[in-house]
């Protein structure tokens, strides 16, 4: 067999991995199943969203309404869960850790968890995707010392995820502009966390195995981790006026600067536009216009130094800033909205299966042969 060496050590740059029919992206154009972001964010919802990524069309009424119906009664925990859940440890432990044991945890209470055929893949999907949100706002909510707040039925996913994180009803228009942000993140092609999916999936595995997995990949600061880091660098610089000097004293320290450069996109994020208007209109209402402002300025001050735009993380950030979201579930967030690609990629995996095992090139020492101690250096 002649082995591909052109990407190694290089983080699979430019290798195509597999074939997808999920998401697609083209230059600066994300598309999920063939429809681009712009439309799905002007017009779908998180709900409809997920069911175009799982089922590759968009729902008739009928499939919604009962879609939507299933997935928002899916966000419920029973009585035992919330109990077990609550008594996890979570004090100077990072949500991401918590929700990586909670999501591990929940498949002992899923008598299909093992099951990967269609029907039952279909069942855990639905009964999964929709209880990362509410696995990270019961987190919230223990470590506040509150109550589990349980969904209410007639409303949507995203209505729902923020009134039980915070145990009141949300105002309108921070429900679409959260929903705006679950489209936003719901999937993006063949990136490090629905690969580790995909790879884990690839041995049979199980489901729950393949989303803790793909949950630990979302965890890295080069990955998901991204938006609380952008968050804490904003918080760390303090003031409009400081934040010029902050990119370039950073850039000279070699430093990386959260929420720019991007390994597909080398002319912008087209999400980074999107979210980039709901940064400055969201800073706006809630009077905060000043995280808008200082993000503007390193945005412009990275372009000009080192030629990087934005990413999804760079204002997303000061999105939920503004929603009043604790800056440790900014990553939670990402994977509750993710865990619809991911499901995707691994069903996808699953139909047309051949095991992900590729090849290291040897660099190390050879021919050694086995001492005692009495002669080992
Ligand atoms: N700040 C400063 N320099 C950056 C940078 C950033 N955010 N992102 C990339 N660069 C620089 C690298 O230092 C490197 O410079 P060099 O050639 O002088 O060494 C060059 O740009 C290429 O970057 P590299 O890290 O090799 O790109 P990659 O494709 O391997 O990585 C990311 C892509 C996204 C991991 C990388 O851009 C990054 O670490 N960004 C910050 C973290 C982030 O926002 N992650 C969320 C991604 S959605």
């Amino acid at each position: 067999m002649e082995l591909y060496t052109g990407a190694v050590d290089k983080g699979l740059e430019g290798v195509v991995a597999c074939t997808t029919a999920i998401s697609f992206i083209v230059d600066a154009t994300l598309c999920y199943r063939g429809y681009t972001i712009e439309d799905l964010a002007e017009h779908s919802n998180f709900e409809e969203t997920a069911f175009l990524l799982w089922k590759d069309k968009l729902p008739t009424e009928s499939e919604y309404n009962e879609f939507k119906s299933h997935f928002v009664k899916g966000m419920n925990l029973n009585a035992e869960q919330v109990k077990a859940l609550q008594s996890l440890p979570f004090k100077d432990v990072h949500p991401m850790a918590w929700l990586r044991t909670a999501v591990s945890y929940m498949a002992l209470w899923d008598s299909d968890s093992q099951s990967i055929d269609e029907e039952g893949r279909q069942r855990v999907s639905l009964r999964l995707a929709p209880k990362i949100g509410p696995l990270v706002a019961l987190l919230e909510r223990t470590r506040q010392g509150k109550e589990y707040v349980p969904p209410k039925e007639n409303k949507s996913f995203a209505w729902n995820f923020l009134y039980m994180l915070k145990g009141e009803e949300p105002d309108e228009e921070m429900v679409k502009v959260f929903d705006t942000c679950l489209i936003l993140h719901a999937d993006h092609e063949l990136n490090c966390s629905a690969f580790a999916a995909r790879v884990t999936s690839s041995s049979l595995s199980d489901i729950y195995s393949a989303i803790v997995s793909a949950i630990g990949a979302l965890k890295g600061p080069l990955h998901g981790g991204a938006n609380e880091q952008v968050m804490r660098t904003l918080l760390k610089i303090g003031s409009v006026e400081k934040a010029e000097e902050w990119v370039k004293e950073a850039l000279a320290r070699k430093e990386k600067i959260m929420g720019f450069g991007h390994r597909v996109y080398k002319n912008g994020d087209p999400r980074a536009k999107i979210l980039r208007g709901m940064s400055e209109s969201l800073t706006k209402k809630t009077g905060q216009s000043k995280w808008y402002e200082m993000s503007a300025i390193i945005d412009k001050t990275v372009q000009k130094e080192k030629g990087l735009l934005p990413n999804v993380d760079f204002y997303s950030a000061t999105v939920y800033y503004s929603m009043g979201i604790p800056l440790d579930l900014y990553t939670p967030i990402f994977a509750t909205a993710r865990v619809v690609g991911w499901l995707a990629h691994i069903q996808e995996q699953y139909s047309k299966n051949r095991i992900y095992r590729p090849r290291g090139q040897w660099i190390g020492k050879e021919g050694l042969k086995w001492v005692p101690f009495s002669e080992r250096s």
